[in-house]
């Protein structure tokens, strides 16, 4: 019977490193829920903020790097790091495992489908697991909470503090609350 767990259960002494990538451009109480999760499965997450020359973030690396890191200081087991190419180099770098992708609902579905198959072509070695946020935190998404703070709308419910105020101080006044 023991010998049975032990085929199943990887030795202890296996270190399992996921990596939650993202542009995390701001993050939100949605990235945060799949933090957590990853935290309580995973041996070490790396939450990886992408650097991505196509895209013109609100947030520098820097900025978005800092936001998440003080929303997950109580997770002893979660790292922030910021990362530029490919993200299967990525992961072999840190030692990872596998990445993690949050899905908020089928909409999502298509184009995380198409990563995932696509990184696993590039890498065979490198699996994508995907975790659903909490339901109320499905209809969030970084470009929504941008776009309601910038309108001047209060985005309390779906950010941090910290994030709430970094909007603030983009956007002036228009963000309240
Ligand atoms: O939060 P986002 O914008 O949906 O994150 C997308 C991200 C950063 C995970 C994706 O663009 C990515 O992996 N970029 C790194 C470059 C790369 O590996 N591209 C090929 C993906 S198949």
């Amino acid at each position: 019977m023991s010998g049975f767990f032990f085929t199943l259960n990887p030795p202890s002494s296996i270190m399992r490193t996921v990596i939650y990538p993202g542009s995390f451009d701001p993050p939100t109480n949605g990235h945060l829920d799949v933090i957590q999760r990853a935290s309580r499965l995973f041996d070490r997450v790396i939450v990886g903020v992408a650097r991505n020359e196509n895209k013109q973030p609100l947030f520098t690396l820097a900025e978005r790097r800092t936001l998440i890191e003080e929303s997950v200081v109580d997770l002893g087991n979660v790292e922030v790091d910021v990362f530029e190419g490919l993200l299967v180099e990525y992961v072999e770098k840190q030692n990872g495992n596998a990445v993690i992708r949050g899905l908020r609902a089928v909409s999502d579905f298509e184009f995380e489908f198409q990563m995932a198959l696509m990184n696993r072509k590039l890498n065979e070695k490198v699996e994508t697991l995907f975790m659903m946020p909490r339901a109320s935190y499905s209809f969030l998404s970084s470009h929504l909470v941008k776009e309601i703070a910038s309108l001047g709308g209060d985005v309390s419910a779906f950010v941090t503090q910290s994030v709430r105020k970094a909007l603030q101080s983009r956007f002036g006044k228009a963000a309240r609350n």
